[in-house]
């Protein structure tokens, strides 16, 4: 009999204590968050208010990779929740000095820590750490290796929700470095538990996963086929710095065969939005005349992140709550 791995992430009634991936999360869990999310934005004025939920909590992001938006709107939601927020900076912290990643955790969670959202090279990272946490400490994962983005995942889902309502009707293309990028894992993951209609993976098959069935996806080679007649395109960059190897010829050439032009959005329908979870690379990936023009949500994705992320928050520390009843 094949046992199903424990899901580190649930606590014992099945609600979140870590978010780490979208793997093994149901409808449901999903839901929750981007229902929590849009309480945060204020109806009237699209603005998103301070509110008292996490006095007295300490969240520490510790970020070994570059990162703007992610950093940035966790910082920025961990704030308007109240909480006392750390960003350690890694460059000037004493890992520089041969402290070991666990050392340097449990020193901070000798500084009365009450979550880590850890950003890191290595896949897997984020559930190295929360397997080696106090047990009232929580993780987030904000992007490890090209393993998992699950936040950067459920702001792009809450962006469709606002464009399009219903998921489930949708038919969604993802264009570009489909094999390399933890967004598109996590992406494919949120559509299908949110069981979109269908999702389609347009790439050169250098950048194709091996496995395309066992994800669910339809691959294209060719971008006009691809995007024929869908509701949503999520462009995503070449994520160079994970690439073994030269596998493709130049960015230029990458750009004539699946560069995201007005000519080529023409095939999607007429009130198709453009995605992309950043950052973004103009010229090689998407043309500037489609990433500012009217049909593009860019921008909303990184403000709807502030909502989204502050909703992963309140909702483990709420769960957290609930379970000492
Ligand atoms: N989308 C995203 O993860 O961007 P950053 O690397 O700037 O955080």
């Amino acid at each position: 009999m094949r046992l199903s791995k424990p899901n580190i992430q649930l606590n014992a009634q099945g609600k979140l204590h870590h978010f780490l991936t979208l793997e093994g999360l149901k409808h449901t869990h999903l839901t929750e968050i981007l229902d929590v999310a849009q309480t945060f934005i204020d109806p009237a004025t699209g603005e998103i208010n301070k509110v008292d939920s996490l006095h007295g909590k300490a969240i520490m992001n510790l970020f070994f990779e570059p990162s703007t938006r992610t950093l940035t709107t966790f910082e920025i939601a961990e704030k308007r929740l109240s909480a006392d927020v750390v960003n350690l900076n890694i460059e000037t912290s004493s890992t520089k000095k041969g402290e070991t990643l666990l050392d340097t955790l449990w020193n901070l969670e000798a500084m009365l820590a009450d979550m880590f959202v850890v950003r890191h090279n290595e896949s897997g990272a984020a559930h190295f750490i929360a397997k080696h946490v106090a047990p009232q400490v929580h993780v987030i994962n904000a992007g490890d290796g090209q393993h998992a983005h699950p936040t950067q995942a459920m702001l792009d889902m809450f962006t469709i929700r606002k464009h399009k309502k219903d998921i489930f009707d949708l038919k969604v293309a993802i264009i570009g470095d489909i094999q390399h990028s933890r967004v598109v894992r996590s992406q494919i993951q949120a559509l299908s538990i949110l069981e979109a209609r269908e999702i389609r993976v347009i790439g050169p098959t250098t950048l194709m996963p091996s496995n395309p069935d066992a994800l669910g996806v339809h691959v294209y080679h060719d971008i006009e086929q691809g995007l024929d007649g869908v509701d949503v395109i999520i462009n995503v960059r070449l994520q160079n710095e994970r690439m073994q190897s030269a596998l493709l010829p130049s960015e230029k050439e990458f750009f004539n065969l699946y560069g995201l032009t007005k000519e080529r959005l023409k095939f999607a329908k007429a009130d198709a939005i453009v995605m992309h979870p950043g950052p973004i690379n103009r010229g090689v990936e998407i043309d500037s005349e489609v990433a500012d023009g009217e049909q593009s949500v860019i921008l909303e994705q990184v403000t709807y992140g502030i909502a989204v992320r502050m909703a992963v928050i309140k909702t483990i520390f709420d769960n957290a709550q609930a379970l000492k009843k």
